[in-house]
C-alpha cells in the first residue's frame, strides 16, 4: 500500500490537463466511483489494524493533495481560451458595415472624362496653385484687362510681375499642354479651380471643371458643335439638343455659350429650365490666334476650339439637384442617394 500510495503521489505531481474535459477524466481516474484513491480506501477498510495506523493519516493526505491539484486544474483549464472552445461563433452572420459610395461630383466628372476619352482625348493634369501667365496672361488677358475681373481671383503672392495665385479655370492646363506637348493635340482638362465668390445655391468659391482642347489644321467650328453634341446627347441622352450663344472670353474667338434642351420638360417649359426649356452647360469658342501664338503655335496653320464645363453644375442638370452647396456638405442622406448612380 506504501509503494501504491508513493506511487499516485508522484503521478498527481505530474498531472497536466489543459481542458476541463481533461480534468474531469483524471478525477474519475483518482477519486471516481472506481477511481485509484477510492480503491485503496477499499484495501484500507480490510487493513489489520497496525497497518491503520501507519497508513490512514497518509491516504487522507493523498485524498487532499487529489482533491487539491484537480481543483486546482480546473480553474486555470476554465481560464485558457480553448477550453472554454472557440471565443465567438463564427457560423454566425457578419455586423453590416456601412458601404461608402463615390461623391456624386466624382461621378460626374468621371462620366465626362469617359465620354471625351472615347473619342480619343488625352487627360491632362495641373497645378492647383498657378502663376499668372498660364492662368491670365498666356489666355489673351493683358495686365488690368476688365475680363479678369470676371474671374474673382484669390491671389497666393502679390507685388511682383507673375504672381502666384489659386487657378480660376483649368484652362491653364490646356496652356501648359500646348506649350508642352506635339501637335495635334486633343486634350480634356479635369480639375478643381477656385474663386472668391459668396456661397449661394448657384455659386461656391470651390469647385471642379472640365476643360477640353483640341488644335489641329483645319478645325472649324463645325467641329465644335458636332463634339457638344456628341458630349451632350451622351451625358443627357440621345433625344438632346443643343444651342449656341454669342459671348465673349479673351481666349476664344468667336465664343458662345451652349445650351441643352431640358431634361425636364423636354423644352416644354418648366421650373428647371425657368420655363426656357434650355439649360447652360458650358462655355466654348474657337481659340484666339493670340492664345496660339503665346504657346509658339502658328495661328495661319493651326487653329481648334476649346471649351469648359462645371461639374456640379452639370450633376445639378443630371439630377436635378436645386442647391449647389448640397455638394459640400458631406450629409451621409444626400451623398447615399448616388450609391447606385451607374457610370457610362
Ligand atoms: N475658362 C472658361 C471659364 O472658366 C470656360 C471656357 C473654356 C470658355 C474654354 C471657353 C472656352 O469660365
Amino acid at each position: 500500500m506504501k509503494e501504491a500510495i508513493e506511487k499516485i503521489l508522484a503521478e498527481l505531481g505530474e498531472l497536466k490537463a489543459s481542458t476541463l474535459k481533461e480534468v474531469e477524466e483524471a478525477r474519475i481516474r483518482f477519486l471516481g466511483k472506481k477511481g485509484e484513491i477510492t480503491a485503496l480506501f477499499e484495501e484500507f477498510r480490510s487493513c489489520p489494524p497496525e497497518m491503520k495506523r501507519e497508513f490512514g493519516a497518509r491516504l487522507n493526505e493523498l485524498k487532499k493533495a487529489a482533491t487539491e491539484k484537480i481543483e486546482t486544474l480546473k480553474a486555470s483549464a476554465g481560464e485558457s481560451p480553448a477550453a472554454a472552445g472557440p471565443a465567438e461563433d463564427l457560423t454566425m452572420p457578419g455586423d453590416d458595415a456601412p458601404l461608402g459610395s463615390r461623391h456624386p461630383v466624382s461621378i460626374v466628372r468621371q462620366q465626362i472624362v469617359d465620354i471625351f476619352r472615347k473619342y480619343g482625348y488625352g487627360v491632362a493634369e495641373g497645378p492647383e496653385i498657378e502663376d499668372d501667365w498660364h492662368v491670365f496672361e498666356a489666355l489673351n488677358f493683358p495686365p488690368n484687362h476688365p475680363a479678369r475681373e470676371m474671374q474673382d481671383t484669390f491671389f497666393v503672392s502679390n507685388g511682383h510681375l507673375n504672381p502666384l495665385l489659386l487657378r480660376t479655370h483649368t484652362s491653364s492646363v490646356q496652356v501648359r499642354t500646348m506649350e508642352t506637348q506635339d501637335l495635334p493635340i486633343r486634350v480634356i482638362c479635369p480639375g478643381r479651380v477656385f474663386r472668391n465668390e459668396a456661397i449661394s445655391a448657384r455659386a461656391h468659391c470651390i469647385f471642379h471643371q472640365v476643360e477640353g482642347l483640341y488644335i489641329d489644321k483645319g478645325v472649324t467650328f463645325a467641329d465644335l458643335k458636332q463634339a457638344i453634341l456628341l458630349f451632350a446627347r451622351e451625358m443627357f441622352g440621345p433625344e438632346t439638343e443643343i444651342r449656341m450663344r454669342p459671348s465673349y472670353f479673351p481666349f476664344t474667338e468667336p465664343s458662345s455659350e451652349v445650351d441643352v434642351s431640358c431634361n425636364i420638360c423636354h423644352g416644354k417649359g418648366c421650373n428647371i429650365c425657368k420655363g426656357t426649356g434650355w439649360l447652360e452647360i458650358m462655355g466654348c469658342g474657337m481659340v484666339d490666334p493670340n492664345v496660339l501664338r503665346a504657346s509658339g503655335i502658328d495661328p495661319d496653320v493651326y487653329s481648334g476650339f476649346a471649351f469648359g464645363m462645371g461639374v456640379e453644375r452639370i450633376a445639378m442638370l443630371k439630377w436635378q439637384v436645386n442647391d449647389l452647396r448640397h455638394y459640400f456638405e458631406n450629409d451621409l442622406r444626400f451623398l447615399g442617394e448616388f450609391a447606385t448612380a451607374t457610370e457610362v
